[in-house]
């Protein structure tokens, strides 16, 4: 059985990742700081599963790292813990600073300096892989009409988080042109799906929605973004993993461009159907707020790379991926009533109130 130490594995994408890796037969060793946006409940399907080792820990702890390295001889290791909010990002760039790219280099280096130590003929040396999990914010913003983002794009991040994000992977190139430590990275588009934390665009709406509050579009809503299914986003990961050349970078996206205005219609539109209210549309909610700072205009993805050299194709339309997303979150009350504590009401407030 192959070991893969996962970082970040409670939070959103994490967590659909460790789902499916131990369901095809990995173990996974989850190293998570369980901030605000890590949730154990996202894992609660494999809880009793002995294929998962669940440690809380940061990735900046430089022992820790090793200790679990010597302990259970990862084969992989990939990446995704991060500070992954722009809009906490324009409120605290340092904290994601310390996670995304002190964090990350304290990994690369104690991950690396483990693999140094184990015998260099032997296979758990040779076919040691690091994924880096990253994401399109790297490449700067597109206005309508711009070709896609390949991995040729030059870097020119805006924001806190896409520059903290740019950084960590200017780091993990290094670490593969510097000392040949087997690195690939992936950068992908917007992710939804089940278990995002309420702070991102679609599950804000909805919950917002679900309580009869403001639907808060940022400016105008004619921002661009594409969206990817979070279980497309993992596969790809998991390909790129076992498949991808070392040394390489790959674009994920799902080649569903909308504005955030069309988004935020269509889960109006779902929750028409599934939750009608007798007060009126959901639509009647929708409320235009200051823009964010230093908003990009659009996003988009070309991912010929990944499809043509390694056979990837996203499987989830936008309709129905996030008609799907909207009914989990109808169906998962519990989840939803937890992940909305205190701090996140404390989050809404900073960010909402007075906007
Ligand atoms: P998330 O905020 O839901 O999850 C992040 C996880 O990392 C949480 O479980 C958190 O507890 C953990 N974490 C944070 N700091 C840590 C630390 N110092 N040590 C250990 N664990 C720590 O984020 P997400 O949306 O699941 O994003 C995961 C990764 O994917 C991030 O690297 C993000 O930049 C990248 N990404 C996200 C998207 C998206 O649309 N959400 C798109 C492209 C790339
Ligand atoms: O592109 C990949 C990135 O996508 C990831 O790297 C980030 O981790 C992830 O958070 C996401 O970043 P965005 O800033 O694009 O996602 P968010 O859900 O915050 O916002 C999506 C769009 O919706 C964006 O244009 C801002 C807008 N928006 C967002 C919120 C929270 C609103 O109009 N209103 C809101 O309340």
């Amino acid at each position: 059985m192959k070991t893969i130490l996962v970082t970040g594995g409670a939070g959103f994408i994490g967590s659909c990742y460790v789902l499916m890796a131990v369901k095809n037969g990995f173990r996974v060793i989850n190293l998570d700081k369980l901030t605000y946006s890590g949730n154990l409940e996202n894992l609660a399907e494999i809880q009793n599963d002995s294929r998962h080792i669940f440690v809380r820990g940061d990735i900046g702890n430089y022992e820790l790292v090793q200790h679990l390295c010597r302990e259970y001889l990862p084969d992989y290791v990939v990446n995704f813990a991060a500070e992954s909010h722009v809009d906490r990002s324009i409120l605290d760039p340092e904290a994601f600073v310390r996670t995304n790219v002190l964090g990350t280099c304290t990994l690369l280096r104690a991950v690396k300096e483990w693999r140094d130590g184990l015998d260099s003929a032997g296979e758990l040396y040779k076919n040691f892989r690091f994924l880096h999990v990253s994401t399109d914010e790297v490449f700067g913003a597109l206005q309508p009409g711009d070709p896609a983002f390949t991995e040729k794009t030059a870097f020119a991040p805006n924001s806190p988080y896409s520059a903290s994000k740019a950084s960590s992977d200017h780091f993990v190139r290094a670490y593969y042109e510097t000392y040949g430590f087997p690195c690939l990275i992936t950068n992908s588009s917007n992710n939804y799906g089940p278990r995002q934390f309420p702070e991102k665009l679609i599950p804000l709406v909805t919950l917002n929605a679900l309580k009869r509050k403001p639907l808060p579009v940022y400016g105008t809503g004619e921002n661009i973004r594409d969206w990817l299914h979070v279980e497309d986003h993992c596969e790809a990961i998991h390909t790129v993993l076992l498949k991808g050349s070392v040394g390489e970078t790959y674009c994920i996206g799902g080649s569903s461009e909308r504005t955030n205005i069309e988004v935020v219609r269509a889960i109006c539109a779902v929750l028409d159907e599934l939750r009608p209210h007798a007060d009126g549309k959901y639509e009647e909610l929708i409320t235009f707020v200051k823009d964010r700072l230093g908003h990009d205009f659009r996003y988009a993805i070309d991912c010929g790379k990944i499809k043509t050299q390694l056979g990837w194709e996203p499987k989830h339309t936008f309709e129905e991926g996030l008609a799907a997303t909207v009914k989990w979150y109808l169906d998962n009350e519990a989840w939803t009533q937890n992940v909305q504590s205190g701090e996140y009401r404390r989050w809404l407030e900073k960010n909402y109130t007075g906007r």
